[in-house]
């Protein structure tokens, strides 16, 4: 059985993102997105990175964790917040409740966040709505610290997570 990375990225960080889980995990490993055509019954390892949207995992990423059966998968997100934070965990953790919901059989390899860069256009249309935010000491701080993410230790992150969650599924394969 086959591995595969499926992706939903709206501005392209989680993208970056899953090519180094992809590489991480290692020369077998597909990589498609979400919005692709894919047969999930000819993978028996899915690696699932979504982003945050409004505080939330994005529709498409949770809708796919609801959909998993008898997998093991690994889920990761990007996030233009704190990747530290407890809103992070607790969002992290909605990701996992979606997986194991309804006792499907899945068996969590892990889990990991990254920071990824607010888009400008994303920002501009949020300034329309909400122009005080232009002066927000708080955000002004988080779109800075967020605007060189993805970096190189992001990507390490990932490829060092893959490596892991890859021999994670080699074992539970030996134990049949
Ligand atoms: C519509 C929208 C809503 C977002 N909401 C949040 C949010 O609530 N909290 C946060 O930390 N980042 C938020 N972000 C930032 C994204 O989660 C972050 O930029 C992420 O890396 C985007 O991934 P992508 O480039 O793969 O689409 C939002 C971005 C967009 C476009």
């Amino acid at each position: 059985m086959k591995s595969l990375v499926l992706v939903s990225s709206k501005t392209g960080n989680t993208y970056k993102i899953a090519r180094y889980v992809q590489k991480g995990f290692g020369c077998d490993c597909e990589l498609k997105r979400t919005t692709e055509k894919y047969d999930l019954s000819a993978y028996d390892t899915v690696l699932v990175g979504f982003w945050l949207d409004s505080g939330h995992v994005d529709n498409d990423s949770l809708s796919l964790l609801k959909r998993l059966y008898y997998k093991k998968v690994g889920i990761f997100g990007t996030l233009g917040g704190d990747p530290q934070s407890e809103a992070a965990a607790k969002v992290m953790k909605t990701a996992v409740d979606a997986l194991y919901e309804g006792h499907r059989g899945n068996i969590l390899l892990g889990t990991f966040w990254v920071r990824g860069k607010i888009s400008k256009s994303v920002l501009s249309v949020m300034y329309e709505k909400f122009p005080e935010l232009k002066n927000d000491e708080k955000h002004i701080k988080r779109i800075t610290e967020a605007s060189v993410h993805p970096n190189a230790e992001d990507r390490l992150t990932a490829l060092l997570n893959a490596q892991y969650w890859q021999k994670k599924a080699q074992k539970i394969k030996a134990r049949g």
